[in-house]
C-alpha cells in the first residue's frame, strides 16, 4: 500500500552523466527529457521545484579516457563537462543548476556523508587480496584488468563485465588476467576497504519498495528491485584504490578514494547545496535557476533533502536502477538525515536504426552532432524522443521516423493549425483577436473538449507516462486543425464575417492553450508561440479556458513554427551514421606492434627516392605482382611490386612512387627487382601508394 503524502516541494534529479566523452541522444530518453517535462510542468503549476544535475567526474572512466586521449583526467573533465552541459542546456533541459562532482563543496559533502556512516558504525572494514600491478605500482580497478571470460571464452573480458556475453564478473573470475597498464599479469596483494553491509537493509527495502511501492513504481523498475532483493544482498565496498577521486577521509586510507557510485549520487545533494549557496549570495552563474526562489538562506537546501513533505524523484536509465533504488536509498536511509525517493521512473533503452546505441562503436547520434546539424530544431528532437520513449520496453530512433514526426505531425498538424489561425486573423482582423458571436453546437463541443485537455495531460505526466502526455498534447492541435478543416473560415469570409470571427476566436484560444500546455514538451515552440500571440507566461491552472485571450488583444506577426525536412537531409544523416561506424571499426582494430628501436645510422643507410612509373604490366603467371619500369632520376629500372590486387597497370602508369633505391637486387619468379616500392598498409591489408603531395623531380630524395 502506498501512502499519498502531503507534498510541499519537489526535488527532481537527472542522472549525472560521466564527463568522459560526448553523450548520445539515447541518454535523453531516460534521464533528461522526461525529467524536464516533469519539472517544467510542476513549475507551470506553481509548485516549489528544484531540478538538479551535473557532471559525474570520478571513477575509472575518467582516467581511462585521459589515457586514451593522452592527456590528464582534469583536462578530460573540463572539456566534457562544458560540452555536455551546453548540449543539455541547448536542448532545453531546464536544470536549476548543472554542478560538478569535482567542486570542493561536493568533496566536502561526500566526505561528511561517509564519516557520518563511519562514526555511526555502519561501515565494515575488511582486508582482502586484490590485483596489483607491480610495474605500475598500483592496485588495479576492475576495468584495468582484462582476461578470458569464464562464461563465454572471450579473451578480452573486463574485470567487472564481459562485453561479449554481458555477464557481470569479478576480476578474480578472469582466466589469465593481465593489467591494461603494463600488459603484465597482476599479483594479489592485501588491501583494506570500507564496506556498506547492504544485506542489513533487506528487511527495510522489503517494506519500503516491495510493500509500499508495488503499485506506484513502474513494473520494469519494481521487477529489477525485487530480483535484487530476492537474490540476497552482499556487502559492497564503498572505497577503491585509485588516484582519481575523493579521498577517503580516514587516517589510514592513503591512496584510497570513495567508490564513484558512493560519491556520484551524493552529487545531487551537493548540487542542491551549491544552488542555495549561490542564490543566497545573489550570485548569477551559468546555472541560473529556472524560477524565482525569492529570498533564501544557504541552509534552505536541507528542506529539499530532509523534509518529509518533499517529493524526491530520480530520473535515470535502466542501467542505473540498482544504484538509485537500492544502494543510494540505503545510504540515505542509513544516514538518518535524508529522505528517500518517492519514485525512480527509469526507462529502458532507445536503440538506433535497429541496433544498440553506442558511442564507442560509433553507432550513435551524439547530442553535439545533432545540435551542429540541426541548431534550430531542439524541439524536433525532443518531440521525436517523447513520442518514442522506451517507457515499458526498448524503443527505437530512426531518421525516417524523425522526418515523419516533423513533417506529418509538427509541421502538418501543430504548425499548420497555429499558422492558419494566425494568418487568417491577420488577414481578416488586422491581428486583433475577434469577438465570438453565437456558438454552433460544433463550437460548443470544441470548447468543451478543450477544457478536458489540461487535466488529461497532467494525469499522464503525474503517472510518468510522458509518451501518452505528448500524444494528448498533439491531439489538442489535432482538434484545432480538424475544427478549421470542418468550418473552413476562409470560404466564409465573403458571406459571414461574424461566423469567421467566432471560428478564429476559438482557434486563437486553442493556440493560446497550446502555447502553455506545450511548454513542458516543446519549450522553444511554446516560447515562439507565446511571442506570436503576444501572451505573457500563464499558469497550468489557467489553461482549458476559451477566454485566455481577450477580444481585441493584439497579436504579433505570425511566422512558421516548423519547417519541412527533405529526404536529402535524412539520407545525409543515415550515410553519416554508417560512415562513422565503419571508421570506428577500422580505428578500433589494434595497430601492428612496433618494431625494435633503431638508431639514426640504421635509418640513414636507406636511400629512399621518388620515381615516376613509365611502364607497367602484369607479371605473367602471378596475380600479385606488377612489373613496373620506374624513372628513378638515375636510371630507368625494373621494380616488381606486390600490388596487383590493389592497382591495375593503367592505375599506376604515370604515377609518382616512393621506393628504396639501394636495396640489393632480388630475384622474384625468375626476374630481378631493382628496388622496392613503399606502400601504406591499413588494418584490412589494403595497400596504397605513398606519393609526395606535389609532383617532384624523379630522383628526389626522401629523408
Ligand atoms: N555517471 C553515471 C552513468 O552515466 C550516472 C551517475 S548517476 C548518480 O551511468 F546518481 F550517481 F549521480
Ligand atoms: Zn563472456
Amino acid at each position: 500500500m502506498s501512502i499519498e503524502k502531503n507534498v510541499k516541494r519537489y526535488t527532481i534529479t537527472s542522472a549525472l552523466p560521466y564527463a568522459n566523452g560526448p553523450k548520445h541522444i539515447g541518454h535523453l530518453a531516460g534521464a533528461y527529457i522526461p525529467a524536464d517535462v516533469y519539472a517544467r510542468y510542476l513549475r507551470l503549476k506553481g509548485e516549489d521545484v528544484v531540478f538538479v544535475c551535473g557532471s559525474d567526474e570520478h571513477g575509472t572512466a575518467i582516467p581511462n579516457q585521459a589515457m586514451k586521449e593522452g592527456t590528464t583526467s582534469q583536462a578530460i573533465i573540463d572539456k566534457y563537462h562544458v560540452l555536455i552541459r551546453d548540449c543539455l542546456y541547448n536542448l532545453g533541459i531546464s536544470f536549476d543548476i548543472y554542478h560538478r562532482t569535482s567542486e570542493p563543496i561536493h568533496h566536502q559533502t561526500s566526505q561528511e556523508f561517509f564519516l557520518n556512516l563511519y562514526h555511526k558504525g555502519l561501515m565494515t572494514e575488511e582486508t582482502s587480496d586484490q590485483y596489483f600491478d607491480e610495474e605500475a605500482k598500483t592496485f588495479l580497478a576492475d576495468r584495468y584488468i582484462i582476461g578470458t571470460c569464464p562464461k563465454c571464452g572471450n579473451p578480452n573480458a573486463y574485470g567487472d563485465q564481459c562485453e561479449k556475453c554481458g555477464s557481470s564478473l569479478s576480476p578474480r573470475e578472469l582466466i589469465n588476467p593481465r593489467s591494461t597498464l603494463s600488459g603484465k599479469p597482476p599479483v594479489l596483494k592485501p588491501t583494506k576497504h570500507w564496506y556498506l553491509p547492504l544485506q542489513d537493509y533487506e528487511k527495510w527495502l522489503g517494506e519500503w519498495i516491495l510493500d509500499s511501492h508495488k503499485n506506484d513504481w513502474k513494473t520494469n523498475v519494481y521487477g529489477q528491485c525485487k530480483s535484487w532483493i530476492d537474490a540476497g544482498l552482499q556487502p559492497r565496498a564503498m572505497t577503491r584504490d585509485l588516484d582519481w577521486g575523493i579521498k577517503v577521509p580516514l587516517p589510514d586510507a592513503e591512496g584510497k578514494v570513495l567508490y564513484v557510485w558512493f560519491d556520484a549520487p551524493i552529487g545531487y545533494i551537493s548540487a542542491t547545496r551549491a544552488l542555495f549557496q549561490e542564490l543566497s549570495d545573489h550570485k548569477k552563474t551559468f546555472s541560473t535557476p529556472q524560477r524565482n526562489f525569492g529570498a533564501v538562506k544557504a541552509e534552505d537546501w536541507k528542506k529539499y533533502w530532509s523534509d518529509s513533505e518533499t517529493k524526491l524523484v530520480h530520473f535515470v536509465g535502466k542501467d542505473n536502477i540498482v544504484f538509485h533504488c537500492i544502494i543510494f536509498p540505503i545510504m540515505l536511509h542509513a544516514s538518518g538525515e535524508f529522505i528517500v525517493p518517492e519514485n525512480v521512473p527509469a526507462n529502458e533503452f532507445m536503440n538506433l536504426e535497429g541496433d544498440k546505441m553506442s558511442t564507442s562503436r560509433g553507432w550513435s547520434i551524439e547530442m553535439h552532432e545533432y545540435l551542429e546539424d540541426f541548431p534550430n530544431k531542439p524541439d524536433v528532437l525532443r518531440y521525436t524522443m517523447l513520442t518514442n520513449l522506451p517507457e515499458t520496453k526498448d524503443s527505437e530512433f530512426t531518421w525516417k521516423d524523425f522526418q515523419a514526426k516533423n513533417n506529418n505531425e509538427l509541421v502538418a498538424i501543430f504548425g499548420n493549425f497555429v499558422n492558419r489561425a494566425l494568418v487568417l486573423t491577420q488577414k481578416y482582423f488586422d491581428n486583433q483577436v475577434p469577438a465570438r458571436d453565437a456558438l454552433t453546437s460544433l463550437d460548443e463541443k470544441v470548447i468543451a473538449d478543450l477544457k478536458e485537455f489540461p487535466s488529461r495531460i497532467a494525469a499522464s505526466i503525474e503517472a510518468y507516462r510522458f509518451r501518452e502526455a505528448t500524444a494528448h498534447l498533439m491531439d489538442l492541435a489535432r482538434l484545432g486543425n480538424k475544427y478549421l478543416a470542418e468550418t473552413e473560415p476562409w470560404k466564409l469570409a465573403k458571406t459571414d464575417m461574424n461566423r469567421v470571427a467566432t471560428i478564429l476566436n476559438i482557434a486563437i484560444q486553442i493556440s493560446g492553450n497550446l502555447a502553455v500546455l506545450a511548454e513542458p514538451f516543446l519549450p522553444y515552440t511554446a516560447q515562439k508561440l507565446r511571442d506570436m500571440l503576444n501572451l505573457s507566461r500563464l499558469t497550468w491552472q489557467q489553461t482549458g479556458s476559451a477566454d485566455l485571450l481577450s477580444n481585441g488583444h493584439s497579436l504579433n506577426e505570425p511566422s512558421l513554427l516548423y519547417e519541412k525536412i527533405e529526404d536529402g537531409v535524412i539520407e545525409t544523416q543515415i550515410k553519416k551514421l554508417n560512415d562513422k561506424k565503419n571508421q570506428m571499426e577500422l580505428a578500433s582494430q589494434p595497430a601492428t606492434p612496433l618494431k625494435p628501436e633503431i638508431v639514426f645510422d640504421d635509418f640513414s643507410k636507406i636511400d629512399i627516392r621518388i620515381g615516376t612509373v613509365i611502364a607497367a604490366e602484369k607479371m605473367p603467371k602471378s596475380d600479385k605482382l606488377l612489373k613496373l619500369t620506374v624513372d628513378s632520376g638515375l636510371d630507368k629500372r625494373t621494380i616488381l611490386s606486390g600490388i596487383a590486387k590493389h592497382y591495375s597497370p593503367e592505375d599506376i602508369l604515370g604515377k609518382q612512387v616512393t621506393f628504396i633505391a639501394n636495396l640489393a637486387p632480388r630475384k622474384m619468379m625468375g626476374m630481378e627487382s631493382q628496388g622496392m616500392i613503399l606502400m601504406a598498409e591499413d588494418k584490412d591489408g589494403k595497400l596504397r601508394l605513398l606519393q609526395p603531395n606535389e609532383t617532384v623531380a624523379p630522383g628526389s630524395t626522401v629523408s
